[in-house]
């Protein structure tokens, strides 16, 4: 692993401007840098990168990060190798620490069976191509199916000798550890010490990860499976993991990326036949549902997931079950189901290349439409079937929730309504209503989660979470804005014996926090503060919490959509960056602390009603006490009228 300090080396020379300008055309905008976002297609550029704060944002997809999460989702890397890209262009020298001794074991292993597989591809593939039963049974199979010799190249498809041990034997000749043997799948033990051939008889297909490893195989029987199941599949160790993998990827990638959409299809064979018809933009789920790497994995590459499967396949069932994720996810998931018991394979191999690629445009069905469509057509007149529905319909519309997508919500809900026919204004309540409930219901789960980190590349999650920028709460804004002051201001003298800092501490003393994640970067910032390390919006770009950068990046690049209200509240004074430094943390500090008040008010007036007669004499004094308060402060700050 590398080490902290040659992170820190890397982190210290990083120039973001000039990282991000190796690939974005940047131009100076005051003190900050603007280009078209390499993220989204724009015209009008709305990619800001800030050189003092190091970090960037996009405005138009919301996308934002420090320079290693640039490269990562520049590049479609982990963080442990966009440090190396780094440390690459900067020339500096990676120092990697001792590994433990378990993380030194898996990853010999891992090694090992790398090594074991791809052995095995190319003793597979010369058993095709080069032995007499090769051709007789696997390479005439092949060929009556259609499948052209180039193509099996490309995919080092291959077959496993019927004998009971061939390769078991050519691999113990080749010196393979034989207790790391049987953990391939390629081989198994009989008898206690005989290893003998798991995939006898069989075609194989090699699954390769996303830079073109081998991780598993795929080994289809000759013919029908009578007495045997169709498949067997490499089981589950360190590098085939069933979950996180889409057969094809690697020979997809660069086409899904070209072409900003990805075709999903549930075989092995669909993929390379339709790679064969030179449809390249292809990936196989392998007949199960879809998880969230999977679907992550294909995000990387393009928004669009157009899922092909056959009619009455038990795996659109099963399809359907992921997907909610992908909404989440922010994908646009379409559906087209291939009629007539033929799958993508046989499909494109009777109709050919064109009229396939045009059936799938002319069928393509959007997912959460398609959905609706089949639940409503079960439901036929039963009016409870149909209230079941209507929920579940907002249901799946309120997963879409990402701030750039609120115009596709809109449109989905006028749709959805139309064909349910109900009224939009009370499908809209619904899904505002279960989107609260979420955002409520995460905001529990945020504090009461411990986040911990399993591996080093798991810190940085490229993908940056998107804010739920509609549900701040007038509360958290304020809060927001104390932090946005702090972060800004904070090390400034505020008179000759304190900071402001220290003033912004003893002023919001009587009134804390309460959102979870603005406390625990306060609370950051004073631990910082009061060890004397000077914080500043730097030292929390890197911290591991990725909500924390988030909020951040957040706080620091919306500074005058936050002051927005203020505007409206200060009566035509409109507040510009140049005079304000005083006003600012005057307005933030009073005016957080007027809506805690107000809170208090509220609360106050609340116990009043239930009081007995000396509590609402107690009751009033406070009452009274917090008016005084409250005059004070909106002497301090002019005209005010409190909502
Ligand atoms: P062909 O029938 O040769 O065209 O294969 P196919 O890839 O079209 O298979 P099918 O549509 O029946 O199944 C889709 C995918 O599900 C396969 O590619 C496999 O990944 C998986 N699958 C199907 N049958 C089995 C099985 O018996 N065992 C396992 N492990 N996976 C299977
Ligand atoms: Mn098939």
């Amino acid at each position: 692993m590398i080490t902290p300090s040659t992170i820190e080396q890397i982190k210290n020379r990083l120039d973001i401007i000039d990282v991000v300008g190796e690939f974005v055309k940047l131009k100076k905008r005051g003190t900050n840098y603007l280009g078209n976002c390499p993220f989204h297609n724009e015209k009008t550029p709305s990619f800001t990168v800030s050189p003092t704060k190091e970090l960037y944002k996009c405005f138009g997809c919301g996308k934002s990060g420090n320079t290693i999460t640039f490269v990562m989702e520049h590049e479609k890397i982990s963080y442990v190798d966009a440090l190396r890209w780094l440390a690459a262009r900067y020339n500096i020298e990676i120092e990697e620490t001792q590994v433990s001794e378990q993380q030194k074991q898996q990853f010999q292993i891992a090694d090992s069976l790398f090594v074991i597989n791809s052995f095995a591809t190319k003793f597979f593939d010369n058993q095709l191509f080069n032995t007499e039963d090769g051709q007789a049974i696997g390479m005439s199979y092949l060929k009556e199916r259609g499948f052209r010799e180039e193509i099996l190249k490309k995919f080092q498809i291959g077959y496993n000798p019927q004998s009971r041990d061939t390769l078991a034997k050519a691999l113990i000749s080749n010196q393979f550890n034989k207790e790391l043997l049987p953990r391939t799948g390629l081989v198994t033990v009989r008898n206690e010490t005989e290893l003998v051939d798991n995939y006898r008889g069989r075609i194989i297909f090699p699954i390769h990860n996303i830079s073109g490893k081998v991780i598993g195989f795929g080994a289809r029987v000759i013919g029908k499976a009578i007495n045997a199941p169709k498949y067997i599949n490499t089981p589950e160790n360190e590098l085939y993991v069933k979950s996180r993998i889409l057969y094809g990827s690697y020979f997809a990638r660069t086409a899904i990326d070209k072409q900003d959409e990805c075709l999903l299809v549930e075989g092995y064979t669909d993929v390379v036949s339709l790679h064969q018809a030179g449809i390249e933009n292809v990936v196989a789920s392998g007949g199960t549902s879809l998880t969230i790497d999977q679907l992550k994995l294909v995000k990387k590459y393009t928004n669009n997931l157009t899922i092909i499967y056959d009619g009455d396949s038990a795996g659109v069932k099963a399809a359907l079950r992921g997907l909610d994720m992908a909404l989440e996810e922010g994908l646009n998931v379409r559906l087209v189901l291939i009629p007539d018991n033929e799958d993508p394979d046989s499909y494109v191999n009777r109709v050919g290349a064109t009229a396939f690629q045009q059936f799938i445009k002319d069928n393509k069905k959007d997912f959460i439409i398609f959905q609706l469509e089949v639940m409503l057509k079960d439901a036929g007149n039963d009016i409870n079937q149909k209230n079941i529905l209507v929920n579940h319909v907002a249901e799946t519309i309120s997963k879409i929730n990402k701030a750039e997508d609120f115009i596709k919500q809109q449109a989905y809900i006028k749709q959805c309504a139309a064909i349910l026919k109900i009224d939009e204004g009370g499908l809209i309540n619904l899904v505002n209503k279960l989107k609260r409930d979420k955002v409520v219901k995460d905001e529990k789960k945020t504090t009461a989660a411990e986040i911990s980190y399993q591996n080093e590349a798991d810190q940085y999650p490229p993908e940056q979470q998107e804010e739920q920028t509609l549900f701040i709460s007038p509360d958290e804004k304020h809060e927001r804005n104390i932090l946005r002051v702090l972060l800004e201001y904070g090390l400034n003298p505020y008179d000759e014996t304190q900071s402001i800092a220290d003033h912004i501490f003893s002023e919001i003393k009587p009134f804390p926090f309460e959102s979870p994640e603005m406390i625990k970067v306060l609370e950051m910032y004073r631990s910082q503060y009061e060890q004397g390390l000077r914080p500043s919006t730097k030292s929390f770009l890197y911290t591991e919490d990725q909500t924390i950068r988030d909020l951040v990046i957040n706080i620091t690049l919306f500074p005058y959509e936050l002051s927005s209200n203020w505007d409206k509240m200060y009566e035509g004074k409109t507040i510009t960056k140049v005079d304000t430094m005083d006003n600012d943390i005057l307005m933030s500090v009073n005016y957080y602390k007027l809506k805690k008040l107000k809170k208090m008010f509220d609360q106050n007036q609340a116990d009043m009603e239930v009081a007995s007669f000396d509590n609402q004499l107690l009751l009033l004094r406070i009452h009274i006490e917090l008016k005084e308060v409250e005059r004070e402060i909106t002497k301090k700050l002019g005209t005010v009228i409190l909502k």
